[in-house]
């Protein structure tokens, strides 16, 4: 007797629907009218059934604050700075679990079942770390949470900033970041990354750093973050995260670096939203996108994840953790709009980022943990259309959230009538 079956599924790559058949938290069949029983069924009815989103790069500690102490009036990343560091004296372990604790309601609530979320190390009681922690083993059972170490005022910059962020690794956060393009130098910014990467090494850990996010066009730490990956044969456990001065640089430099890039297996993060948000503020007309080359780093084999970052917090008081708005804002800055592209930023939400998360066994293959959702729709690129209800969340088989399928009705002349929003 099986856990569950769901029947009626159509893969994102298949034609066809099938049935997915679920027995102790992992699947153990996936072929067409199965003959079997379970103690549920779902019928999804040739919906969409997909392996869960992944965010690749949030902020937990700061989701959720909008307003306080006062909303960021001009939308600028410096008044967002400013508007942190007035909140976080008055921050508390149980107020940061609340909003975090809440926040990850609404990711199981949009589909998404796992998170890699930067914590700041920079504040000397780590109360957000400790915080993070507890929501991280809290939350097991129905999310995968993964937590960096992150120097938001900088690793050299700030004095205490080394012995925090090995404080921090010491109480378990997971993977080792850094902002090298906040250092004061530039030869600070490498020298940073040549520390922070050696920390890794020595411990074991996967690094994550958020890279050159600026419109400076001679912001190369990718290039020292490549080569100190190699040095240390980091290969495959490296994330760059935002990397917008990519989207500045000289073609002729990038031609050198993209080999790097590949070479050392460093996974990108990209974060459209905030990207096309945040850069391009000292532009006048025409105003830069700063979103990193997405589509030419997926062209040449690199992998590459689209992540959320802010959800109504100081830099960004939009968003309900939804990934398929990511990914949508993220086809249209790339101009992503072919369909093997479009098909393409799907996976950019869904199992590029398993792969720069190592996450074991992710997907929808026998074997794969019973983790899915039921779309209202029919395939990736109608999900990315319509950015749809998520009919059922499932985690190691068992229904963790539902949406009623949005049916609108237009009355006309006195006839009723159900619009899908489908050709
Ligand atoms: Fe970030």
């Amino acid at each position: 007797m099986l856990d569950l079956i769901v029947r009626n599924a159509r893969l994102p790559h298949e034609a066809e629907p099938t049935d997915l058949a679920v027995l102790d938290g992992k699947i153990v069949q996936v072929k067409p009218a199965l003959d079997a029983q379970a103690a549920e069924e779902i019928d999804a009815a040739g919906h969409l059934v997909t392996a869960p989103f992944i965010d690749s790069h949030f902020h937990m500690d700061a989701t959720l604050t909008y307003g306080q102490p006062r909303v960021n009036a001009s939308g600028t990343l410096l008044e967002g700075i400013a508007l942190w560091a007035e909140l976080k004296p008055t921050l508390s372990v149980d107020e940061i679990k609340a909003r975090a604790l809440r926040f990850c309601r609404w990711s199981i609530a949009r589909g998404t079942l796992a998170i890699r979320s930067h914590v700041d190390i920079s504040d000397d009681r780590l109360l957000a770390v400790q915080a993070l922690i507890d929501v991280r083993e809290e939350m097991k059972p129905w999310l995968d949470i993964q937590l960096v170490a992150f120097p938001q005022d900088g690793f050299l910059r700030l004095p205490r900033a080394r012995e925090n962020l090995l404080r921090s690794l010491d109480m378990g956060v997971d993977v080792v970041g850094g902002i090298p393009h906040f250092e004061r130098t530039m030869a600070d910014g490498a020298d940073s990354v040549r520390q922070l990467c050696e920390i890794a090494s020595k411990r074991g850990l996967m690094v994550d750093m958020h890279c050159d996010e600026s419109d400076d066009p001679l912001s190369r730490h990718i290039e020292t973050l490549a080569c100190e990956t190699v040095r240390l044969g980091l290969q495959g456990r490296v994330a760059g995260s935002h990397l917008t001065s990519m989207h500045s640089m000289d073609n002729y430099y990038v031609s050198k670096l993209m080999p790097l890039i590949m070479e050392a297996r460093i996974h990108v993060i990209a974060n459209p939203l905030i990207n096309i948000t945040l850069q391009g503020r000292h532009d006048t007309y025409p105003k830069r996108r700063g979103m990193t080359r997405v589509k030419e780093l997926m062209q040449a084999g690199i992998n590459v994840s689209m992540g959320h970052d802010c959800v109504m917090d100081p830099w960004y008081s939009l968003g309900s953790h939804d990934m398929l708005d990511v990914a949508q804002m993220g086809l249209h800055v790339a101009q992503m709009t072919g369909i093997k592209e479009m098909q393409a930023v799907f996976q950019a939400v869904t199992a590029n980022p398993a792969r720069a998360l190592h996450l074991d066994g992710y997907g929808l293959d026998v074997g794969c943990h019973a983790d899915m959702v039921i779309l209202q729709c029919k395939d990736p690129v109608e999900a990315l259309r319509l950015r749809p209800a998520r009919l059922f969340v499932i985690r190691r088989g068992k229904i963790i959230a539902r949406t009623m399928p949005s049916e609108p009705v237009v009355t006309l002349d006195g006839v009723e009538e159900t619009v899908t929003f489908s050709l």
